[in-house]
């Protein structure tokens, strides 16, 4: 099972007869999409371990990549990993304490963390308890530190490049927001900053979010995107033209890296046909 389904083959999923840009892969449900991600998460930490002796990836947030989370989990998937050299980061995270039933990281180490031995120091989270800008510019650091990028301070003019993630997950949300980068938000034309605090008006409450810069500077991006309630959002991001401030999940461009959309027939049903 472990790589040899990199792209959808007939047990993992099958492309539905649609002109999908070439880098969405459409598997028939929750469940075979959930194990596909596993499937490449798993292959991309063996490629950047041997490459670089360490996995640095930001995970997604919300409900779609729990069943993900949960297949790290089993022997099946954990077993292929040197869980000591993987570091774990968030995308976004909600304001809120890590215990709360609306924390990302409490919902990662519930599905995930918590069935796996990899050190806590591994396990960066964004400290959703604290004041949002402090937690954002918290980050930043971790981020410098983890990555040996220079301290920079306001004066500082010739920024470092934005850190490099070996892969990032996102999910996309049925108005077409991606991490915390919901639309409208000054967040999503961040050239700056490499984490936001952002207040979402339309959830009355604050976020914390890896800036475009970030995003787009990874090896690897993969959305993973399910369910019917999704179909026309991913249909306007992937067909309509470029306006992520209405959609901001269009701005998810990987400079340098690879982008993947992991989707399920329900998502992918508006998606053009031959
Ligand atoms: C979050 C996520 C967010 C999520 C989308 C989709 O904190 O909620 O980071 O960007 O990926 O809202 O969420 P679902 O997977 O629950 O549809």
């Amino acid at each position: 099972m472990l790589g040899e389904c990199l792209a959808p083959t007939a047990e993992m999923g099958y492309l539905l007869n649609v002109r999908a840009p070439k880098e969405v892969e459409i598997y028939p449900d929750a469940g075979t999409l959930a194990r596909a991600a596993a499937n490449y998460f798993v292959v991309l930490a063996r490629e950047a371990l041997a490459a670089h002796g360490r996995f640095g990836v930001a995970l997604a947030g919300g409900a779609t990549p729990q069943a993900m989370y949960a297949w790290l989990a089993t022997d099946e998937f954990a077993t292929h990993v040197d869980w000591q050299r993987v570091h774990l980061f968030w995308g976004d995270e909600r304001c809120v304490a890590p215990d709360h039933p609306d924390s990302n990281y409490r919902m990662v180490r519930q599905a995930w963390l918590d069935h796996v031995s990899i050190p806590a120091d591994n396990v960066h989270r964004i400290q959703g308890e604290i004041e949002p800008a402090q937690a954002a510019a918290d980050y930043e650091q971790v981020l410098r530190t983890f990555f040996s990028l220079p301290l920079v301070g306001p004066e500082t003019h010739n920024k470092p490049p934005p850190p490099r993630f070996d892969l990032i997950l996102l999910g996309m949300g049925d108005d077409g927001h991606t991490a915390s980068l919901f639309p409208g938000a000054a967040a999503i034309r961040e050239r700056r900053r490499w984490v936001v605090a952002d207040y979402v008006e339309k959830l009355g409450a604050w976020r914390v979010t890896l800036a475009p810069a970030v995003i787009n500077a990874a090896a690897d991006v993969i959305f993973l995107v399910s369910g019917p309630g999704k179909a026309e959002r991913l249909r306007q991001v992937l067909a309509e033209p470029h306006q992520p401030d209405r959609l901001p999940a269009q701005i998810v461009r990987p400079a340098h890296g690879r982008l993947r959309w992991l989707v399920d027939a329900a998502a992918a049903t508006l998606l053009r046909r031959d």
